[in-house]
């Protein structure tokens, strides 16, 4: 059975929003196999965001995402990387349907970086990346 990596961002922690993400998360089923809260600092960024190395919006991504605590998920079921981006959404928050996590609680705040409340993984190369990344324990 799959396995995702899920970020509450910090935007999502400080607006008191994570449970409502895990909320979502456990509706659909999906079982939460590994949950921490702590704030990373560029060393674990420059992992996680290899692919953005060198894009404009890395720096202001690597600068947010170390901004305050994120809550790092292992979620687990049938096709959860699939599903939770559903359940996510588009990337822009102002494009992201109605009934998704990123559409019905983000928006656009006028910053460098989309602010977007969570990340899922995308694909299952990405996800055992990812997982080896947060929880080694786990990999
Ligand atoms: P994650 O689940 O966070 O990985 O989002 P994603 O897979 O929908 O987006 P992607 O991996 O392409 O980009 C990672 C993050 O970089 C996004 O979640 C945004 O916060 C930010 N980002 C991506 N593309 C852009 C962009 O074109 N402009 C800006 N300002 N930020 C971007
Ligand atoms: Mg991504």
């Amino acid at each position: 059975t799959e396995r995702s990596l899920v970020l509450v961002k910090p935007d999502g922690v400080r607006r008191g929003l994570t449970g409502e993400v895990l909320h979502r998360i456990e509706g659909k089923g999906y079982e939460l196999v590994a949950l921490d809260r702590r704030t990373v600092g560029r060393d674990i960024l420059a992992e996680h965001y290899a692919e953005h190395e060198g894009k404009p919006f890395y720096e202001p991504l690597v600068e947010f995402m170390s901004s305050g605590p994120v809550v790092a998920v292992v979620i687990e079921g049938e096709r959860c990387i699939e599903g939770f981006r559903a359940l996510a959404g588009a990337t822009d928050p102002t494009a992201a349907l109605p009934g998704t996590i990123r559409g019905d609680l983000g928006r656009d705040w006028g910053l460098k970086v989309q602010q977007n409340l969570v990340h899922g993984s995308d694909s299952p190369e990405s996800a055992s990346r990812e997982i080896a990344i947060w929880f080694p324990h786990l990999a």
